[in-house]
């Protein structure tokens, strides 16, 4: 029984928990940004999208069955993200003496071997992400903050919010913080899952896979909000 407690908390098992909770989220985040796009398709068209949202699955699944499905596995996912990546930090800070990612530097590549500038910004990537995700249910689940003002119509809370210069700032601020995250968090995922065969980061095929879908990610999710901001939509 001691065992089988070590071997979870063992280094590749956390890391192993990290991967898989980071790709269930980043499956997530290409479904809500394919769904976000359903914005240009006008009002009725993304209402009924959201409504549709909640009656998936009945009469098999109770009102909002799935939804609740879904918010569940990403609740423990983001939980088990952020545990195994506080503990994984505490070990290799330990491990390096102080020097974390100097370990890692030559004089040919200051960055490391396999190192990019997304690697050094994860752990204050992450707390950004963070905070913005509070804000975000705050603005467009719950309505509790309403720039633009309050209405129970998923599409108006949108548009009403998006019309509103700083709060697509600060929108295109945790966007750009996702898709660096992204751009480490899946090439990282990938490696730990043992898809990385290059011994250079640039060289990569997974690295260019890496971009691809944080720039798809970033950008799909941008383009509604910046086509409020122009008057394009709404
Ligand atoms: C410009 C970017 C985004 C827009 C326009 C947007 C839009 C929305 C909207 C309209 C909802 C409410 C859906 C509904 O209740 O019917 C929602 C919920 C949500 N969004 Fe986003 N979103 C964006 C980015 C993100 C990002 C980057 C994340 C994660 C890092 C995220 C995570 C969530 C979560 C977890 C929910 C709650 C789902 C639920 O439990 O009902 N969103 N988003």
């Amino acid at each position: 029984m001691a065992n089988v407690t070590q071997a979870r908390r063992s280094t590749v098992a956390l890391k192993s928990a990290m991967a898989v909770s980071g790709l269930i989220m980043v499956a997530y985040l290409l479904a809500h940004m394919y769904g976000n796009l359903k914005i240009f398709n006008g009002r009725e068209a993304f209402n009924e999208y959201a409504q549709h949202l909640r009656t998936i699955g009945e009469p098999l699944l109770p009102h909002e069955g799935l939804l609740w499905i879904i918010r569940v596995v990403l609740l423990v996912s983001v939980l088990l993200h952020v545990y195994a990546a506080s503990t994984l930090w505490r070990r290799n800070r330990a491990a390096a003496g102080y020097v974390g990612g100097k370990r890692y530097q030559t004089k040919q590549n200051r960055t490391g071997i396999q190192r990019s500038y997304a690697s050094f910004t994860m752990r204050w990537g992450g707390v950004t992400i963070a905070l913005f995700i509070v804000f975000h249910l705050l603005h467009l689940t719950g309505n509790q903050v309403h720039p633009g003002g309050a209405t129970p119509s998923p599409y108006d809370r949108v548009v009403n919010g998006f019309e509103i210069w700083w709060v697509v700032l600060a929108y295109a601020v945790a966007m750009i913080a996702v898709g660096f995250h992204l751009w480490h968090g899946f090439w990282s995922a990938l490696t730990t899952l043992g898809q990385n065969h290059s011994s250079t980061r640039r060289d990569s095929k997974l690295n260019t896979f890496a971009i691809a879908v944080s720039v798809i990610i970033t950008v799909g999710f941008l383009l509604p909000a910046f086509a409020i901001l122009f008057g394009w939509v709404g």
